[in-house]
């Protein structure tokens, strides 16, 4: 017993728990992730399983994203992505909800499946689906040699390294590295994007381990941030364009670990239902960066604040207007907007953590939870 009790203190490296290791080994897990794959100064991207296939997805009329959870919502940033550079339509799809509705799928689409395990049964299930109506399936994984990265026809891993934490972390932010890598050669070959910029964004993607290191320096105000708000019973995220799935993602990992009940919204769609459960019991998480239709997010930060709502506000770093109406700022360095979610969720997971901690709950092992799925 004490034994196995030291070797899982050594796993965890110094860290209380599996989840915060997990999130502090994002820098390098990014990196990992781009790692001989990316040459910034040659401006080449090199992935074994795009260029292999490189025809087949340059001819896709369509992308079809299935994922479960997390990776759902990785896919759902993804969507974001690759219609801005790629001009590609995405459709993001639970796979639960594919596989049992007879779905429109046509030779020419390529559906990528994203699953960190590589079993989530669901997901398995709307691969094998997509493979019998001939469409080209591509896989994104974490774990090498797991079911779904034998599935699929072919694939890019995360190289993330093993996440034990059941809430998905570090595999969110290379799940979406991989797939702006992905974008990004696609838009290249393509021409969707002039040179100059592939090449500026070939060099931000290389900063953002950097800039991920800074934002874990916010670690201590958000944990003091945490504090204040571990009592209350609903938290509500929001977040606009690239960042609306960035607020799926921060509720989501506050249910998951603290039972918090916690909603995210696109920030616009606030007037359409969530605004009338807003009063001053009502903490609101919102990302709120530079880019983005900032002038929007501060006018639905000025709802929220005339409704008595406290606001949690994740900006850019010298931000000025946001930080007079919010009752707490995070800030993040400043990025390419299609980016800043690899940023804007680390604050945002660092939160869920300490108010999972606080309220002593069980955090890398939540109730009712599995890290993989592999039943229906
Ligand atoms: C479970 C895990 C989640 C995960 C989801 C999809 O619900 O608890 O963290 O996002 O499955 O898993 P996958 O392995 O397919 O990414």
């Amino acid at each position: 017993q004490e034994l196995q009790l030291n070797l899982e203190q050594i796993e965890k490296g110094g860290y209380d728990h599996f989840m915060l290791k997990e999130i502090y080994e994002q820098p390098n897990a990014i990196s990992d992730t781009f790692r001989g794959r990316m040459r910034v100064d040659e401006g080449i991207i090199k992935m074994a399983g795009v260029d292999d296939n490189l025809t087949k997805l340059l001819n896709a009329k369509r992308i079809v994203i299935v994922a479960c959870g997390t990776s759902w919502h990785a896919g759902l940033v993804a969507e974001y992505i690759f219609e801005e550079l790629v001009r590609l339509p995405v459709e993001v799809e639970y796979a639960s909800e594919f596989r049992y509705r007879n779905p429109v799928i046509h030779q020419d689409d390529v559906i990528i499946a994203i699953s960190q395990s590589g079993e989530t049964a669901d997901t398995m299930a709307a691969i094998k689906l997509a493979k019998e109506k001939g469409a080209f399936v591509f896989g994104v994984c974490n774990v090498v040699g797991s079911s779904i990265s034998r599935e699929t026809h072919a694939g890019a891993y995360t190289h993330a390294g093993p996440e034990i934490g059941v809430a998905s972390t570090k595999a969110f932010t290379t799940q979406i590295t991989v797939l702006a890598l992905i974008a990004l050669k696609l838009a290249e070959s393509k021409g969707t994007i002039p040179k100059s910029d592939f090449h500026y964004y070939l060099q931000e993607l290389e900063r953002i381990p950097e800039k991920v290191k800074i934002s874990l320096q916010s670690a201590a105000h958000v944990k003091s941030i945490a504090e204040t708000y571990k009592e209350a019973k609903n938290f509500l995220y929001l977040g606009r364009g690239f960042n609306f799935p960035v607020a799926l993602e921060g509720a989501l990992k506050l249910k998951e670990i603290s039972y918090i009940h916690a909603e995210g919204y696109p920030a616009a769609e606030m007037k359409h239902g969530p605004i009338a459960l807003i009063d001053e019991q009502m903490p609101v998480v919102v990302i709120a960066t530079k880019k983005g239709h900032y002038d929007k997010i501060v006018s639905n930060i000025q709802e929220i604040k005339s409704r008595q709502g406290k606001i949690i506000a994740v900006v850019t770093e010298g931000d000025v207007t946001v930080k007079e109406l919010a009752d707490h700022v995070i800030e993040i360095p400043e990025t390419e907007e299609f980016l800043t979610p690899l940023l804007t969720t680390i604050p945002l997971q660092i939160l869920s953590y300490y108010i999972a901690v606080m309220l002593g709950k069980n955090v890398d092992q939540p109730r009712n939870l599995a890290k993989s799925v592999t039943v229906e």
